[in-house]
């Protein structure tokens, strides 16, 4: 995009514009909208927001430096509660102080191979041949097992409990977003029920995590990656706002991610079958370790065509705050910038026939070609996810362990169906039959 681009702006009437048709029918809407061109400017209310569709445009935004946050409904009084200044939330220096006291910890948790595959084994032992059986459900759990061991040591269904309650509440405060604003806007700033009922959720879990740091301190065992955040310099607001966010941003996408794939296998049994003998011949040992992970090619190009697909953030927003210059286009401090994963990644300039499954896009010098921001499951610029090569690794490991012991098909009248709430999740579980193998 060399010159100024092109700016769409399609007439909208009364107090909410666009903001209706979006909530009513977000990626329909996102996809009429992003046919009009690359820039397309609309209002949600008395709001400017920006959906802005071409990768050199989303390059531009993310390589920013400040003039940026998230937007509103990120530090709404409940997100604050939730988050507090943790690394997703936060904005400024103190994101920036939260981004360094993570990455220690990050980088221990992409070592726990042998966490994933107990946690893994563990989930398997209840499936069943020739059943049929929600694979999302049982993949949150299994990730969530996975991350509360991996970062907390938490094993006891007692305590991930806790987190589970939680996130249900969570995701069905969001699911009111586009069914009653109003609904979703008293919960989220005013004591309702709801409100009231999430915090004293959020207590319980603060509690748990207080005393997980509080055995890391007495030298008790709890975990390595517990160790490195609780050893540095931190107040203890720091510490549990870090944790809480790692453990809730850390295991419903990766479940996603695996379960989207699985779905996807269900539908193409040639591919299915390739990454069946892939599995069979690198996990021949009963202990997979990481190196045998780092080989699993294409299992991981099938997570990456899932991630394409099925994007389980399906949109990044930011919201200005200062007026800006950016590519040719003037934003408004306050204005709403929208990068839209689920539109990028099912361009057919960038993805031939992009519609069709097709991990084959993924070898080496075919993903060289592509623009830099024609695929971003994890974000961009230095906001970027950083549980991205944990959440690969998990991924990679938790669908070859599926695909060596289980085969997928699809169950006649229940296609798995995108719906956009926190995250993109499957409207009604992702029900697979399954086999023995
Ligand atoms: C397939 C799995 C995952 C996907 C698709 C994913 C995606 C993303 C995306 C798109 C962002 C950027 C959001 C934005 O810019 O507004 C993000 C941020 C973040 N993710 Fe992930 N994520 C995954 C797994 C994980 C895991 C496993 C962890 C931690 C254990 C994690 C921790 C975080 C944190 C802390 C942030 C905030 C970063 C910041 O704002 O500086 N994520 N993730």
């Amino acid at each position: 995009m060399e010159n100024a681009p092109q700016v769409a702006e399609p007439r909208v009437f009364g107090l909410e514009g666009h903001a209706r048709e979006f909530f009513r029918d977000e990626l329909g809407f996102l996809e009429r909208t992003a046919r009009l061109g690359d820039v397309v400017r609309l209002r949600f209310y008395h709001k400017r927001v920006w959906l802005l569709s071409h990768p050199s445009l989303i390059e531009s935004i993310f390589g920013l430096r400040g003039s940026l946050r998230k937007p509103l409904s990120m530090r709404t009084p409940i997100q604050r509660r939730l988050f507090g200044a943790g690394p997703l939330t936060a904005d400024g220096e103190p994101w920036r102080a939260q981004r360094a006291h993570a990455q220690p910890a990050l980088e221990r948790l992409g070592h726990t191979a042998p966490v994933i595959a107990a946690a893994t084994e563990r989930q398997l032992a209840s499936w069943r041949d020739d059943e049929v059986r929600d694979v999302h459900a049982a993949l949150q759990e299994l990730a969530l097992r996975v991350v509360a061991g991996a970062l907390l040591g938490l094993e006891r269904d007692v305590d991930l409990e806790v987190v589970r309650a939680l996130t249900v509440e969570v995701r069905a405060l969001h699911a009111e977003r586009s069914r009653s604003r109003v609904a979703w806007g008293l919960d989220s700033f005013l004591p309702t029920i709801r409100h009231r009922s999430l915090v004293a959720r959020i207590d319980r879990l603060d509690q748990l995590v207080n005393e997980r740091v509080e055995a890391s301190r007495r030298g008790s065992p709890t975990t390595d990656v517990l160790a490195r955040l609780v050893a540095q310099p931190s107040s203890p607001g720091q510490l549990r706002d870090q944790i809480v966010t790692l453990l809730l941003a850390g295991f419903e996408t990766v479940a996603l991610a695996v379960g989207w794939a699985l779905e996807l296998l269900a539908r193409h049994p040639t591919e299915q079958r390739s990454l069946q003998a892939e599995s069979d011949r690198v996990l021949s040992t009963s202990a997979p370790s990481d190196e045998q992970v780092a080989s699993l090619d294409l299992t991981r190009r099938v997570l990456s065509e899932a991630l394409r697909l099925y994007p389980p953030n399906r949109s990044t927003a930011r919201e200005t705050t200062d007026d800006l210059a950016v590519g040719g286009l003037r934003f408004r401090r306050g204005d709403q910038l929208l990068l839209s994963q689920w539109i990028v990644h099912r361009d057919g300039r960038f993805f031939a026939d992009p519609l069709r499954f097709d991990p084959a896009r993924w070898t080496a010098d075919r993903a060289r070609a592509l623009p830099r921001y024609a695929f971003f499951p994890f974000g961009g610029g230095a906001r970027a996810c950083p549980g991205r090569s944990f959440a690969i690794r998990e991924a990679t490991l938790i669908l070859a362990m599926i695909a060596r012991r289980f085969s997928v098909a699809p169950v006649a009248g229940r296609p798995a169906k995108p719906e956009p709430r926190i995250l993109l999740y499957p409207a009604s579980g992702i029900w697979l039959r399954l086999s023995k193998r």
